[in-house]
């Protein structure tokens, strides 16, 4: 791959960021330039044998799952975590079905499991998990985030280093394929064991009056960016507009930086990324346990991609829209770094959305890093029905297969 290289990076504290960078080529022939990196694709492929991609999944069209599993690279294991309905017709049996089938046909390391599988809140209990994700009825709650949750920790559980997302409402299989090249690319880029890639897309194509028109990417992302910005100038009395991927879904960590961070739950948890961050490590902060030290000492890496390709996805409408606005907004108003001043203009950019005074306080999940994921993982393979584990390459007798795939 050849991609730029940022052209400015701003310090804050511990925390790293670097400025938004193209992919010039995805297939690079070698010649290196003094703005641009080439990275071989044998190194891509070497942090591609460490990657699992997590694919959160909600009553999404069955093809759009089917093409976003047919593009993730081979070298990659992939964890589907599914909250659709169970009812008939039931969306998950669908689901598993495509897993089970792409994995017949390809051999490629799969697993998939529902969210609210009951043995997975069983399991979270048991990890002393239960006040952060569980339902009065000792379920997982519904929630992107908390979906994200369960992914990272099978993630975990197969020793991996690097986690990425997808999500499965993608239309175009070709660009998912290049999200997660882009990851493996920003990991051959840093220099520290602690950080992360978040995508950025510049255009978002409308059908407009029968033409295909390429408008700029999101108001959400914009307003959400402004207001990252603005928690970095007011300590640094230096205007900045380096946050670029406020919202960025499609984003991927090493999982050193997955078992240091605490997660916000639904759509606030990417924007709440860097809030935690720039809370614990960022200008001034003061590092508390040994895991904070190391990663201070090492400092922790945030690059922004520009993609090659477009990304088209299911529209969700207004209020989904207004969801993640005020998602994001509530995490920038909580932080330590907000200022009164901050604050007024977080209330005034809310205006009719806030039905309340204040801005809420999202629920935060604490750090995954002390559950057991040895015994975790034990109790959903004895128990849980809908988790099915497709290994990778072995040949399976028809006795095996039915011993994987419960329920
Ligand atoms: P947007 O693209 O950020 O506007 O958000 P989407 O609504 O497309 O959600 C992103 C991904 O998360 C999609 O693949 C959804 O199907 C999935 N998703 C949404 N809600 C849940 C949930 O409660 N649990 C899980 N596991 N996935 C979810
Ligand atoms: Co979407």
């Amino acid at each position: 791959m050849l991609i730029e290289m940022p052209r400015r990076t701003e310090i804050f504290g511990s925390v790293k960021i670097h400025e938004l960078q193209r992919v010039l080529k995805i297939d690079s022939g070698g010649f290196e330039n003094p703005r641009a990196k080439d990275i071989p694709f044998e190194e891509i492929k070497n942090v591609l044998r460490h990657f699992a991609i997590i694919i959160p999944v909600k009553n999404e069209k069955i093809h759009l799952l089917d093409g976003v599993l047919r593009a993730i690279p081979f070298d990659c294991s992939i964890i589907v975590v599914s909250n659709s309905g169970r009812e008939t017709p039931d969306t998950y049996k669908m689901e598993q079905d495509v897993v089970k089938n792409l994995h017949d046909l390809t051999q490629q390391e799969m697993f998939i499991i529902h969210q609210k599988d009951p043995e997975l809140g069983f399991a979270f209990y048991d990890a002393g998990y239960e006040d952060h994700l569980l339902d009065k009825d000792g379920l997982v709650r519904d929630g992107k985030s908390e979906g994200m949750i369960i992914g990272m920790l099978l993630a975990k559980s197969l020793g991996k280093d690097f986690i990425g997302f997808a999500d499965a409402d993608n239309y175009i299989p070709g660009s998912v394929r290049e999200y997660v090249i882009d990851y493996a690319a920003g990991f051959c880029m840093s220099e520290s064991p602690y950080s992360m890639v978040r995508l950025n897309w510049r255009y978002k194509p409308k059908v407009v009056e029968d033409k295909l028109y390429f408008k700029k990417w999101g108001r959400v992302s914009e307003t959400t960016n402004k207001y990252l910005n603005l928690l970095i100038s007011t300590h640094t009395g230096f205007e900045t507009r380096v946050v670029v991927t406020g919202n960025a879904g499609e984003h991927a960590l090493t999982t050193k930086l997955a078992d240091l961070l605490s997660y916000s739950t639904g759509y606030s948890i990417e924007p709440y990324h860097f809030v935690y961050l720039f809370d614990r490590f960022g200008m001034g902060a003061e590092t508390i346990t040994n895991t904070d030290a190391d990663a201070a000492n090492a400092g922790i890496e945030i690059f922004q991609i520009e993609t090659l390709n477009p990304h088209i996805h299911e529209e969700k409408g207004e209020e989904h829209v207004n969801n993640m606005l005020l998602g994001s907004l509530q995490t920038v108003y909580h932080s330590k770094l907000c200022n009164d001043y901050v604050k007024s203009k977080v209330l005034e950019e809310l205006g009719d959305i806030l039905e309340w005074g204040k801005p809420k306080e999202n629920i935060i999940m604490p750090s995954i890093r002390k559950i057991d994921i040895h015994n975790f993982v034990k109790m959903l393979e004895s128990n849980a029905d809908t988790f099915a584990r497709f290994e990778r390459g072995a040949i399976e007798s028809e006795g095996e297969k039915t011993e994987h795939l419960k329920g």
